[in-house]
């Protein structure tokens, strides 16, 4: 849908409204709307933080299309627009008009709405905030703490030591959603991006780390540190040239040497950082040493590392055995659990990992299952009430078609209903579905 919206925004710039170009995209846009306002009763798209969303779909890295219209809405000062069932064809033809035109913005648009006539249409998205969509902030926290890593990659790699404020506004965030509900912050960590993986590989260790101290009980504070450390955990990364990160297959013994180095790199670095605490820079240096203290760096084995070290370990081994990387295809959910349970003990402290497993569920964030809807869906949240019903987006509808919007739904309502139940997972390489799509897009 965001693609329809932004060629034909496109379109109706350079063609006349009869052109097949603006016709095309804007009548196939039109029926999108109409099918999928037969479920709900309204759609919105916008901006949070300088990034795309449609509905709780966040575009963390979105094509051309898409960031052109995302770029469109920033410089117009629009942050969301609302479409209500009932939308007519001239309605999204005047919104696409007024959207490719250089003078609309959000101060004049609610009147121009008006003296057009347009009723489904508006800006804002005044129901879904006033009831407090739980995903919105969570997925606005995702994107400052991205901002906030790439910032202090970009300031060491100007030769600047980088101010620790923006991660501590993040941190802030971050820990006051987990208190509040930390499985949907868990969800969020199937935000993979291939192209900057160490950006989401970073946030993503600190949603996992962060949770997992949630799950166990510790204090704020604590919380704090585990975050702050996986955010910054691969910052030593900085310094490793891109095609060595990126090299399929096995590295070099030279290769391999090289790479290591981005422990201490990365204590070092964050230990210059003001306001950063001593266990932040353990846990950085430590994140590799493994349990058995068989990794690296050799010279710290002997060493003492804390329990943040250890938690940080566990998180990163899941989100590197999750995500697609040049020399790894992803492990499905399921399959990273039984890696993590079979590393405790030597590269995991066992009782983390035992209690990372307990955290993720009986069907962990990501898992594709089929319901006795006959529907495909992906599990987005655990329930920890109910393991057998956790939050899911559906993704192919009962006659085997995807859907283009993937839709969330409770198994178990809040009324006690279930809207339905798990009957197996099913491996996303049969059914040919990226997950990560399913879940950003
Ligand atoms: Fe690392
Ligand atoms: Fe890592």
């Amino acid at each position: 849908m965001a693609m329809l919206l932004s060629s034909s925004v496109k379109s109706i710039g350079f063609y006349p409204p009869a052109h097949q170009a603006v016709k095309q995209p804007l009548e196939e846009l039109a029926a999108l709307f109409e099918e999928l306002l037969l479920e709900k009763n309204e759609i919105y798209f916008g901006i949070v933080e300088d990034v795309f969303f449609l509905e709780d779909h966040i575009f963390v890295a979105p094509g051309t299309g898409v960031s052109e219209l995302a770029k469109r809405l920033i410089q117009k000062g629009i942050d969301a627009v609302t479409v209500v069932r009932g939308v007519s064809f001239d309605e999204l033809f005047h919104l696409v008009s007024l959207l490719a035109r250089k003078e609309t913005n959000a101060a004049n648009l609610p009147e121009k709405f008006k003296s057009l006539g347009i009723v489904n249409i508006r800006l804002g998205i005044e129901q879904k905030v006033s009831e407090g969509d739980p995903d919105l902030p969570s997925l606005q926290a995702y994107n400052d703490a991205l901002h906030a890593v790439s910032g202090v990659m970009r300031e060491i790699e100007n030769g600047r030591i980088p101010g620790s404020e923006k991660i501590n506004a993040v941190v802030d965030d971050m820990v006051s959603l987990a208190i509040k509900d930390h499985t949907t912050l868990i969800g969020l960590s199937l935000i993979k991006d291939y192209d900057n993986y160490t950006f989401n590989h970073s946030v993503n260790v600190g949603i996992l780390a962060l949770s997992l101290g949630v799950h166990l009980g510790m204090d704020p504070e604590t919380l704090r540190v585990i975050n702050t450390a996986g955010l910054l955990h691969d910052i030593g990364k900085i310094q490793i040239d891109i095609s060595l990160l990126n090299k399929p297959g096995k590295l070099s013994a030279l290769e391999y040497e090289v790479m290591k180095k981005h422990s201490e790199a990365g204590a070092e670095m964050v230990s210059k950082m003001e306001g950063v605490s001593r266990q932040v820079i353990d846990a950085v240096l430590g994140h590799h040493i493994k349990f058995n203290r068989q990794g690296y760096p050799e010279w710290a084995r002997d060493r003492i590392f804390g329990i943040i070290s250890d938690i940080i370990a566990v998180a990163d081994c899941y989100d590197a055995m999750t995500t697609l990387r040049s020399y790894n295809v992803p492990m499905s959910p399921k399959v990273a659990i039984d890696s993590i349970l079979r590393l405790c003990g030597t590269t995991l402290e066992a009782g983390l990992g035992q209690k990372f497993v307990e955290m993720m569920g009986r069907y962990p964030v990501g898992t594709l299952v089929r319901l006795d809807t006959n529907e495909i869906a992906v599990v987005l949240k655990p329930n920890c009430a109910d393991l057998e019903a956790p939050v899911v987006k559906v993704v192919i509808d009962p006659q085997g078609n995807s859907l283009p919007v993937p839709r969330k739904e409770n198994l178990l309502r809040s009324d006690g209903t279930r809207y339905a139940s798990i009957v197996a997972t099913v491996d996303p390489l049969l059914k040919n579905i990226d997950i990560t799509a399913c879940v950003t897009r």
